[in-house]
């Protein structure tokens, strides 16, 4: 399950998790991996917030379940969720709701309230959910969000070291869950993917994780730095983006206005140019959206050079 000053550290993040409730794995997507496949059947339904990160669809998808996608819905400069269109993607057969807030592309997230309310449509029917927080701890409204966890008996929460902390390279992530059923699958299936995690890197998220809020102040202070720019980049560029500023975490998915193809856009900006912009393509998703990153250093230079590729290209 993970060594135990990791699992006290992680459990300390939540206001209701023991330790022995806590499994820590490679990385979150060895968690999602397992999670879907100890837990999912094909005669199983799965509504899954949409777009989302890949694997929180794909692999539900390869079991042979039967997917809905819960769209996130675009606002004027915001995204936003339709709670009544949820509630209406619910069958006799769905067993789990996979939310992902903080979301990656959008940088959407949930308020307190909209996860209550997800909660209890969830507990009317029995619904397990699994939710992806792993961008949690950088609401640039400053106002703290629980973790699915703490609110709904069958819910699974996902943290990780790699997105909030930045710290990818320990590839330590975790789920927290009051699911005795769920542990134990869990801790059963973890025997035919990684057995156990790194223990160097498990004593170096133990000491990340002591340090937690100093390593989110300075990872969201970089965060809001970037974003400062960027409000004066789309304000002045207002003719060609739709600018929807991320609510939390470093990433973002605007609109560009344009007739072009996003994704020859992008490709060719990567090849010309080095900088790297996700097309709407790779998220499945309909529209000339781009995911774009606000969690680097060097984002001021990156910028300038952006815009000097869109003046050479005469798109402003
Ligand atoms: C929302 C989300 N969940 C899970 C993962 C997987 O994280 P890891 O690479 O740490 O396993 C990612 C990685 O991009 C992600 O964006």
């Amino acid at each position: 399950p993970g060594g135990q000053a990791l699992r006290n550290e992680i459990a300390q993040l939540y206001d209701s998790i023991d330790p022995d409730q806590v499994l820590a794995h490679s990385g979150a997507q060895e968690a999602i991996f397992n999670f879907m496949n100890a837990m999912l059947d094909r005669s199983d339904h799965v509504i899954t917030m949409f777009p989302t990160y890949q694997s929180l669809f794909e692999v539900a998808d390869a079991i042979g379940c039967e997917i809905d996608r819960w769209y996130l819905t675009q606002d004027q400069h915001q995204w936003t969720i339709d709670i009544d269109q949820l509630k209406k993607l619910i069958k006799p057969n769905t067993k789990l709701i996979c939310i992902n807030t903080p979301n990656n592309p959008t940088g959407y997230t949930l308020t307190n309230q909209q996860m209550v309310e997800i909660a209890e449509i969830a507990n009317q029917s029995g619904i397990y959910i699994f939710s992806d927080e792993v961008y949690k701890g950088l609401e640039l409204d400053g106002i703290e969000r629980k973790w699915f966890v703490d609110l709904y008996d069958r819910a699974v929460s996902l943290g990780v070291m790699s997105k909030a902390y930045g710290l990818a390279g320990l590839r330590i992530g975790w789920i927290a869950t009051k699911d005795k059923e769920i542990l134990e699958a869990m801790t059963k299936f973890k025997h035919y993917t990684t057995i156990c995690n790194s223990s160097t890197s498990e004593y170096l998220a133990t000491i990340a994780l002591k340090n937690g809020k100093k390593i989110l102040d300075r990872n969201l202070s970089i965060i809001r730095k970037n974003l400062d720019l960027s409000d004066i980049f789309f304000e002045k560029y207002r003719d060609l983006f739709q600018y929807n500023k991320p609510m939390c975490g470093p990433i973002a998915f605007h609109c560009m206005k344009s007739d072009l193809s996003i994704n020859e856009f992008c490709n060719e900006m990567v090849e010309e140019a080095g900088i790297l912009l996700l097309p709407s393509e790779i998220y499945s998703y309909r529209g000339n959206y781009f995911r774009m990153g606000y969690g680097r250093t060097d984002f001021e230079n990156n910028l300038k050079r952006f815009e000097a590729y869109l003046i050479d290209k005469k798109l402003v």
